[in-house]
């Protein structure tokens, strides 16, 4: 049985990977920034506080990570916040693209190196970081939406370069596109059902491995351009 960890697992595609991981019989750990608003349990899954934006949330997580299991096979990095969507150049707010960066680049950052020793200690254990087709530069055709597409390249480029440096700690690092899901995020008129995103990414985490690491793959399983 895998242990697999989720961050930001409340709601939207978080929580979904959280049910269907659970009904595999998986063991999950899940961070959230409220854990007392949690509105469900389960005997494999345990809940501990974490705001990916915080560095002492992140280092006190690990630290409950830690107390709790020696084995993490599997770290996805959700968690993450929308930048008031398709700003233009005249109304991106700098001070707001600052907090989208930390919490969607820096974070994921932040949490894989807090949990980095555990991950090695486990051996053939995987990260898997929730990017998005808006971080690929060869897809900005429609333009705008600075911080988000922004902090999703920072976090492409932050998968290429732990997954070199996975190479010799037996970690492998890939990083995928949800797809437009029906979230908080996404909104009503997303054609994507979370269950079948989600469904489509356990298959692919599951097939990562260190040969197949540093690579973008859309939940489909198609690989995208950078
Ligand atoms: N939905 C889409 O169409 C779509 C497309 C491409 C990529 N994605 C990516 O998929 C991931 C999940 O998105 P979603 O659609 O499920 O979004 P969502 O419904 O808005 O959920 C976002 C999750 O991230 C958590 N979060 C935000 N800031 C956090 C922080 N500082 N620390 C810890 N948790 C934090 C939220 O917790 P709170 O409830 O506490 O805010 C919530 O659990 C994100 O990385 C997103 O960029 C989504």
């Amino acid at each position: 049985m895998a242990t697999w960890i989720i961050t930001g697992g409340n709601r939207g595609i978080g929580k979904e990977f959280i049910h269907q991981l659970l009904s595999k019989n998986q063991t999950v750990i899940t961070g959230v920034r409220f854990p007392e608003q949690m509105d469900f349990k389960h005997e494999l899954l345990s809940i501990f506080k974490l705001d990916v934006s915080d560095s002492q949330s992140v280092t006190e997580f690990a630290q409950s990570v830690s107390q709790h299991t020696e084995q993490v096979d599997v770290l996805v990095n959700n968690a993450g916040r929308m930048d008031g969507r398709w700003q233009t150049i005249g109304e991106v707010d700098p001070d707001v693209s600052l907090d989208v960066l930390n919490v969607n680049t820096i974070g994921p950052l932040r949490v894989t190196q807090a949990l980095w020793p555990l991950l090695e200690k486990t051996g053939n254990s995987k990260v898997a970081n929730i990017s998005s087709l808006m971080g690929s530069i060869d897809d900005c055709l429609s333009g705008r939406s600075y911080a988000y597409r922004t902090s999703k390249t920072g976090l492409n480029m932050i998968t290429k370069i732990l997954s070199v440096e996975g190479q010799d700690s037996d970690v492998s690092v890939s990083c995928y596109h949800p797809g437009w899901v029906q979230t908080d995020m996404g909104g009503e008129r997303a054609p994507v059902q979370p269950h079948e995103s989600v469904e489509g990414l356990i298959g692919l985490i599951e097939m990562q491995t260190i040969e197949r690491s540093g690579r973008f793959f859309e939940y489909t399983g198609v690989e995208l351009p950078w």
